[in-house]
């Protein structure tokens, strides 16, 4: 069975002021696939990453040439809801970045804020079967 395309990426330069990171990068990322970049330090696998949620736009002075596309659409595209975006395009960094409060409200923080759970036993039961699969429960 041929498999959809997910992710386009079409021409993309990408700037930190005026040092040039990616230079003319294409790409297209088929869906229900793991995809793995690699490359040597500074070659710019987190900086094309970081263009997939918009997140380098959080970084001042950045600049993007080229196109974006997810499911069809463009993700750069002025309309673009990128809180909706980058609930959709998670990420998860080499370096952890629990938030101030307990292993239990870090773990339930997602459920919580998107109205994923019934009630507070819910909650418990996938935290708990979440820290045991990530073997950290005990
Ligand atoms: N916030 C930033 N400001 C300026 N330049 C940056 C910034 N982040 C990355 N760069 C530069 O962009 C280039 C690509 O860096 P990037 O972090 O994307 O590489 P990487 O492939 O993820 O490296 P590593 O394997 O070390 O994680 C490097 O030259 C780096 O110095
Ligand atoms: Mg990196």
């Amino acid at each position: 069975m041929e498999g959809s395309l997910k992710i386009r990426v079409g021409n993309v330069d990408f700037y930190y002021g005026p040092a040039q990171a990616l230079y003319d990068v294409s790409l297209d990322v088929p869906a229900r696939q793991v995809t793995a970049l690699i490359g040597p330090s500074g070659c710019g696998k987190s900086t094309f990453l970081r263009l997939l949620n918009r997140m380098n736009e959080l970084i001042p002075d950045t600049r993007l040439e080229g196109r974006v596309e997810i499911d069809g659409e463009d993700i750069y595209d002025n309309g673009t809801d990128v809180i909706e975006l980058r609930r959709r395009v998670g990420m998860i960094f080499q370096k952890s970045n629990p938030f101030p409060m307990s292993v239990y409200e870090n773990v339930a923080y997602g459920l919580r804020v998107n109205g994923m759970a019934r009630d507070r036993g819910e909650i418990d039961r996938i935290v708990e079967t979440t820290l045991r699969s990530a073997a950290l429960w005990d």
